[in-house]
């Protein structure tokens, strides 16, 4: 088998528009949709993503704010910071980019984040909310993940999907999003036992480790869904953490990395701002 390619890019635009329609919708109410951007610090990669929201936010008529702020600035600093958009009625969204400069502890800082304003999803109460299927604003990356998977047409009711990765942002809300569509999921991480197995099992294999080339092409098992979340930079290039050509052998379908999940991570972003926008529904 050779796979087909799950094009984020085009999977993304689509959900652009949609975006741009809702945002218009909200404009043509007297509400402009807004998203409050912090960047604490001056991480390249953060300020290339801070960048790249900010383009994306302006294409589909979402106006954003940034907050730059020094490496120097302290956790009741930030805390303060966050607690203003947080009374702001004009800021939809808030989304203070990960990571924090050592000192300030990210948890009090996106547990200060209102659950309504919370457009990445990592509030206790929203990834609580998709544990016990009730989801609300839904962590970014994972949801693209599932708008990917519905491209495919294929119905995931029964199927196995392996998520290898365990961490708050992705793997185990991808799971939870996996299991709410009636998968059979397994959590595989770094101390899992024979992985190439429990890989080898897979209808679906959802990549997070963040280790390049992790998952061998050769587990893949005939016919899966591969999604890549890892973006390494491996000696200047963009790498996932799947053995792309290997894996692509045996696939049905797999995402590119650059152009596979990383594009869905933003579109899902805007959607989550013009969500926070319109309000709670009903
Ligand atoms: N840093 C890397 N990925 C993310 C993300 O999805 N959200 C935030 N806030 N920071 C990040």
């Amino acid at each position: 088998m050779s796979a087909r390619i799950l094009d984020g890019r085009a999977v993304a635009a689509e959900v652009l528009a949609e975006v741009g329609v809702r945002a218009e919708r909200l404009r043509a109410r007297g509400v402009v949709p807004c998203l409050a951007v912090v960047l604490v610090g001056d991480d390249p990669a953060s300020a290339i993503y801070v960048r790249n929201k900010g383009r994306r936010a302006a294409e589909v008529g979402i106006e954003t704010r940034d907050l730059r702020l020094p490496a120097s600035t302290s956790e009741s600093d930030l805390l303060a910071r966050v607690d203003a958009l947080a009374r702001d009625p004009a800021v939809h969204g808030i989304l203070v980019q990960l990571p924090l400069p050592p000192g300030i502890d990210a948890r009090r800082v996106l547990e200060a984040i209102p659950p309504d304003k919370d457009v990445d999803g990592f509030h206790p109460e929203n990834l609580g909310r998709l544990v016990i299927g009730d989801p609300r604003l839904v962590p970014c990356t994972p949801a693209g993940c599932m708008r990917l998977l519905a491209h495919t047409g294929i119905d995931l009711c029964g199927k196995r999907a392996v998520v290898v990765g365990r961490s708050n942002i992705v793997g185990k809300p991808m799971a939870h999003l996996l299991l709410q569509a009636d998968a059979t999921v397994t959590i595989a991480h770094s101390r899992t036992r024979d992985l190439p197995r429990v890989v080898g099992e897979a209808d679906v294999v959802v990549a997070a480790a963040g280790r390049p080339g992790l998952v061998r092409g050769a587990w893949i098992r005939e016919g899966a869904v591969v999604l890549d979340v890892g973006i390494n930079r491996v000696e200047g290039r963009l790498t996932g953490d799947v053995e792309f050509a290997a894996a692509a052998e045996r696939a049905a379908w797999i995402t590119p990395v650059p152009g596979g999940v990383g594009p869905m991570t933003i579109a899902c972003l805007m959607e989550n701002v013009v969500q926070a926008a319109e309000g709670p529904p009903g």
